[in-house]
């Protein structure tokens, strides 16, 4: 898709407007304004560690990130990892040697980057935690996200919206169930499963405790329902799993499955198409949520295939991580929103969290392709332009 600079700097305007609170951090990473040249100054060099490329926002992500540190004048070395953890370090490594000003990562696995942060203080460079929080280190000087406890808590109303217990307001329907689910949550070793988890559970357990939903197979931990590295296959093949084992032989009904992440309702699509149900809604496919609003699963959506998906703009991730490494370069603490939630298992993170928005099939025009996020043509095809 395109960058959408104009639109997306537009937008985190509106976005700063939301801002809350502003506090200012920890003084961490002052030493970022000793080491720069100054202001929209080329000889700053940024570095921008990224996950994958195989799943596309972070490709968005990675994308519009370096182009907003550019246009400050900044250097950028842009880096993906393959979701390989040791090529994650290694590149990381490299940036601090090559004497980058400031670090933006997106870690793979957030417990595993303890050491290059120790290198990236010693030499003065502040970081800033880019979507996922990096855990267990002191030097971690600001972190840029979205709420991701929200996102959790609008799956599962979305979930239920598919299903027809909530309205479209997340009022009762008045409709009673009870409603057979299954649950999935992402990679255990990203802070931000948890968060997706806790916020979706907020709102099922009770209507679980209830009898309103119920889990057939019974996996309703975190443990058993956790999809290591996200990995399509990995999710489609327990939901085959599930199919075999809970829902064969017997009369017992799929009515919806909780997805956290898009890439992962693909894979629980496949597995329910592959068993014959479907192919549609109205067909009786299972209802599906989702999250980061693909351009894929955006078609599936408007096919009447997946059910939802919540919207994060990375377009304003994106300005506000810019604008905190902006802000370090000039020798000034970012921005934040938010400096109570996030406590990396050392010390809590100022923060600054964006605001997230549920999408069904009704709202793609009005809330992705009016903002200039996807085309109609994409939508159509499913596929993003270059
Ligand atoms: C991100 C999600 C994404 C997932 C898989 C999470 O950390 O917040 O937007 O779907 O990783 O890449």
């Amino acid at each position: 898709m395109r960058l959408g600079k104009k639109t997306g700097m537009v937008a985190a305007g509106a976005a700063l407007a939301l801002t809350l609170t502003a506090c200012g951090g920890e003084g961490a990473g002052s030493g970022g304004s000793d080491d720069a040249a100054g202001n929209g100054d080329e000889d700053v060099k940024v570095g921008v560690a990224m996950p994958t490329q195989t799943y596309e926002r972070w490709i968005q992500d990675g994308g519009n990130v370096e182009a907003g540190l550019e246009d400050l004048g900044y250097t950028v070395d842009l880096q993906f990892a393959n979701d390989d953890i040791p090529t994650q370090t290694q590149q990381i490594d490299s940036m601090i040697t090559e004497g980058v000003d400031v670090l933006i990562i997106a870690s793979i696995d957030g417990t595993a980057l303890t050491s290059q942060l120790e290198a990236a203080a010693a030499a003065n460079i502040p970081v800033i935690a880019y979507d996922r929080l990096i855990r267990d280190s002191e030097n971690v000087d600001f972190y840029t996200t979205f709420d991701n406890f929200a996102v959790g808590v609008a799956q599962a109303n979305a979930l239920l919206r598919g299903l027809g217990y909530l309205d479209e307001n997340d009022e009762e329907t008045g409709e009673e169930g009870p409603y057979n689910i299954e649950l999935f949550a992402g990679s255990p070793d990203d802070n931000n499963s948890h968060f997706f988890f806790d916020g979706a559970m907020s709102v099922l357990q009770p209507l679980m405790d209830d009898g309103t939903v119920t889990v057939p197979s019974k996996q309703t931990d975190f443990d058993q329902v956790s999809t290591q590295r996200w990995e399509l296959e990995t999710a489609q093949s327990r939901m085959e799993d599930l199919l075999t084992s809970t829902y064969t032989g017997n009369d017992t009904k799929l009515d919806g499955v909780l997805a956290p992440a898009d890439v992962l309702s693909r894979g629980i699509i496949n597995a329910l198409k592959g068993a014959g149900m479907g192919p549609t809604l109205d067909d009786g496919l299972p209802v599906v949520t989702g999250q980061d609003a693909e351009i894929a699963n955006i078609a599936l959506i408007d096919q009447g295939v997946q059910s939802s998906t919540i919207f994060k703009d990375t377009r304003l991730l994106a300005d506000q991580a810019v604008a905190a490494a902006q802000s370090f370069v000039e020798g000034e603490d970012p921005e934040a929103n938010d400096t109570e939630t996030y406590d990396n298992g050392v010390k809590v993170v100022p923060s600054y969290l964006l605001e997230v928005e549920t999408v069904f099939k009704d709202d793609i025009e009005p809330v992705l392709v009016d903002s200039g996020y996807y085309t109609a043509d994409e939508v159509a095809s499913g596929q993003a332009a270059e």
